[in-house]
């Protein structure tokens, strides 16, 4: 149709961006949640996980406690251009001036004035697994995997983080929040929640066609005032995650809920508070088929 853009193709989800007043205790926090720090610029710490990713949390310094968005990769410059021409507020395409480097354009959600980012060219670093991280072969109590004289050693410590998987937020207009995001952008719902007769809630997934993908990178919710309502990292797996929610407990940290098996997404969940009072979740082992175009999903 003239005049309406083509929808934006988004990838991969890739980072997210927090403001901490008290830098030296999120630094700290981040590292105990399984975060490695790479890099420092300005008032910026970058933090990685070990997959391709070249950064999954950029921490700064401020004089607030805020949440400054979450980036995705998107399929080409293109979309850069029709991104930086027609979204709301939005920035001219600039340099990312980062691990990685490639070029980024903001804009402002149009419900809520939050930042949402999108990035193109960046180089994707190597995965590179810490060694401590098998995948077994379980045994169940009619199915046995057994493995002679293999056992199992976990160290203590933080969970290491994989990556960014996904983040939601309270909207105060859901229908308008739908709308935007599922009509610019190849958003699509795998599950949408309705009370009294009205949708209220949406996980939403990337639509890429045949390709495999995770049930849910964005949710959100309709409430009386906007927040973000957590940014959640993939762990490598049920042991993993135990040994990190016990390294959380054994430092203090404030647990919200888990470690439990969610019903949308099927995902084990371990959501704790950081010291900003963000919440932070760690996933893994989901179990659910990824969905697909032809899928009900
Ligand atoms: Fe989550």
């Amino acid at each position: 149709m003239p005049g309406v853009p083509r929808k934006i193709s988004l990838r991969r989800i890739a980072h997210v961006y927090y403001t901490h007043k008290d830098i030296k205790t999120a630094s700290q926090s981040l590292q105990d949640f399984g975060f490695e720090e790479i890099t420092r610029h300005g008032d910026d710490i970058y933090y990685k996980g070990y997959g391709t990713e070249p950064f999954s949390y950029i921490a700064t310094a401020g004089s607030e406690n805020t949440f400054g968005g979450t980036a995705f990769v998107v399929d080409s410059l293109e979309d850069l251009e029709i991104a930086a021409a027609t979204l709301p507020h939005a920035t001219e395409i600039h340099d990312l001036k980062a691990s990685g480097g490639g070029k980024r354009v903001t804009f402002w959600d149009p419900v809520d004035d939050f930042p949402f980012h999108l990035v193109y060219g960046q180089e994707e670093k190597s995965l590179a697994p810490p060694a401590q991280l098998p995948e077994l072969d379980y045994n169940y109590p009619t199915h046995k995997n057994r493995s002679v004289n293999k056992t199992q050693r976990f160290k203590q410590g933080p969970s290491p983080v994989h990556k960014l998987g996904h983040f939601g937020v309270c909207t105060t207009n859901y229908e308008k929040m739908f709308e935007f995001y599922t009509s610019r952008f190849n958003f699509k719902p795998s599950e949408i929640v309705h009370a009294d007769g009205r949708d209220i809630t949406t996980f939403l997934h990337l639509d890429r066609g045949m390709e495999q993908v995770d049930h849910h990178v964005f949710f959100f919710f309709e409430g009386p005032k906007f927040h973000v309502h957590h940014s959640s990292f993939e762990v490598h797996d049920f042991d993993i995650q135990s040994l990190g929610h016990q390294h959380l407990r054994d430092k203090g940290y404030e647990l919200v809920w888990g470690v439990g098996r969610h019903v949308m997404g099927s995902q084990l969940f371990d959501y704790w508070f950081d010291p900003s009072k963000f919440m932070m979740e760690h996933y893994g082992k989901s179990t659910l088929p990824a969905c697909l175009r032809w899928a009900s999903c």
